[in-house]
């Protein structure tokens, strides 16, 4: 048992035997110990949070001044200017036809009120068998129940299966690990027909399709074939099946474009977002609704059944709002996607290693997955724990890396997923580079290759 006051979690402290670096600061795509340690963060605060960098001075001075104005506010009798300033201004960020968005606290909570938004779509058209959601194997979706089930995140959605219902799954669409004897377009089809399948052996019983545009930390910057979301997105249209994207992890210019879908013409519905959204300086999160999506519930004359204390609250959308314009005025978009590219090149010249079996992602959210063979994908022995392994060696070089584990089937396979701020340099890429390749040989040394 640690001596910390903390309840060890599967995220937090999770090694009851281990003492844990203190934290003291950050600034920037720094991160400082107390003992003035510096590392560079590439995971973007675990995963994809931190978009503009830490220690943000605007964002500090704009919580401080929304703190004396106005934090919170009785919602049931007053709307708020801020927020509507915001929502607007998202909207904006957004593809066309999303006009209207609303907030809450997190990634979770975004795809869960997804879900309950497309529910009600449903049924303000009067389609009453509608309850099941279909999600794919490999994705996270966030870690209340129903989320986890649609996730079918193994590692995580295991232990509570008791407590699940009954949505449905496909399977991921995953090129460098389709099986051998298909091409890719035979691949494609093949997730195709079983998505048609599933729809077809449940009529009027599915109510949305939920998907990460890039599978996020299950799977490591996973993107599809390339027309898979397209050909997705037909049925689902044939079906009146509502499409959600999650894009906790790839919004707000994360892949280097504002929203992940927009790299592979996905339609989406509904989108969910969260992390990177106010850079971790609050819990945020968001849902933007297509217009489509609104139109019925609105002509039902219905409100959206949900609600809680801190849905759309001034200080929320005060540092939402900055952490946008922060992105806007600094073209960190624009920037992610020219520094991901360059690190994504930097990455590629470590395939010359013989356990980096693949480099893959967009922007600045990629991945490596390590292997034991090259040629067969056959993944390292799980009790081998390469990427933990890895991360313990970057970690005392100063690069704070997102080790991943269950690539393969859910259980077996190493990655690491990269997300770093999106203010990112090639100078800071190379650095990263250069100390990751140190680590991942020596770490394959240390483990016996
Ligand atoms: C793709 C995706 N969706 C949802 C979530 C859940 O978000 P949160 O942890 O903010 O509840 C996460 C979190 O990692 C995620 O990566």
């Amino acid at each position: 048992m640690s001596s910390y006051h903390v309840i060890n979690s599967q995220l937090i402290c999770a090694d009851y035997q281990k003492e844990y670096p203190m934290l003291a600061s950050g600034k920037g795509v720094y991160l400082y110990d107390t003992n003035g340690k510096e590392y560079i963060d590439t995971s973007g605060c675990t995963a994809a949070v931190l978009s503009i960098g830490h220690g943000v001075e605007e964002v500090a001075e704009v919580m401080g001044q929304q703190a004396r104005t106005l934090a919170v506010h009785p919602t049931h009798l007053f709307y708020n200017e801020t927020l509507e300033t915001y929502l607007a201004d998202l909207c904006d960020f957004a593809p066309d036809g999303f006009n209207k968005a609303w907030t809450i606290c997190g990634g979770t909570e975004a795809v869960e009120n997804a879900i309950k938004l497309a529910f009600q779509y449903h049924k303000a058209k009067g389609r009453s068998t509608r309850r099941r959601v279909v999600g794919r194997w490999g994705s996270y979706h966030g870690n209340s129940i129903t989320t986890l089930d649609v996730g079918g995140f193994k590692v995580r959605r295991d232990y509570y299966t008791a407590l699940m219902v009954d949505h449905l799954h496909v399977s991921a669409c995953f090129p460098y690990r389709k099986p051998e004897e298909l091409s890719m377009e035979e691949y494609e089809t093949s997730l195709v027909d079983e998505f048609r399948s599933t729809v077809e052996q449940h009529p009027d019983e599915i109510i949305c399709f939920v998907a990460e545009p890039l599978v996020g930390a299950a799977l490591g910057a996973v993107g599809p074939t390339e027309r898979y979301f397209e050909r997705i997105a037909e049925i689902c249209r044939e079906h009146d099946i509502l499409m959600v994207a999650d894009e906790v992890m790839t919004g707000l210019g994360r892949t280097g474009k504002p929203f992940g879908c927009e790299h592979f013409g996905v339609h989406a519905d509904i989108l969910a977002c969260a992390k990177g959204i106010s850079s971790g300086y609050l819990p945020l999160g968001a849902i933007l609704a297509h217009d489509r999506v609104l139109e019925p519930i609105h002509a039902s004359g219905e409100p959206f059944y949900s609600g809680q204390t801190y849905s759309c609250i001034p200080l929320a959308a005060a540092v939402g709002q900055t952490v946008l314009n922060y992105i806007k005025t600094h073209e960190l978009v624009e920037n992610t996607r020219r520094v991901g590219h360059y690190l994504k090149e930097q990455f590629r010249t470590l395939l010359d290693l013989p356990c980096v079996g693949d480099v893959r992602g967009e922007g600045l959210f990629l991945a490596l997955e390590f292997v034991q063979d090259k040629e067969t994908k056959e993944p390292i022995e799980p009790q081998r724990f390469f990427a933990r392994n890895l991360q313990s060696v970057a970690l005392e070089k100063g690069l704070v890396t997102y080790a991943c584990r269950g690539t393969v089937e859910g259980g077996r396979g190493d990655h690491m997923l990269f997300s770093p701020p999106m203010i990112l340099t090639t100078e800071q890429a190379d650095t990263i580079t250069s100390v990751l390749r140190e680590s991942i040989i020596e770490t394959w040394e240390q483990i016996g290759g």
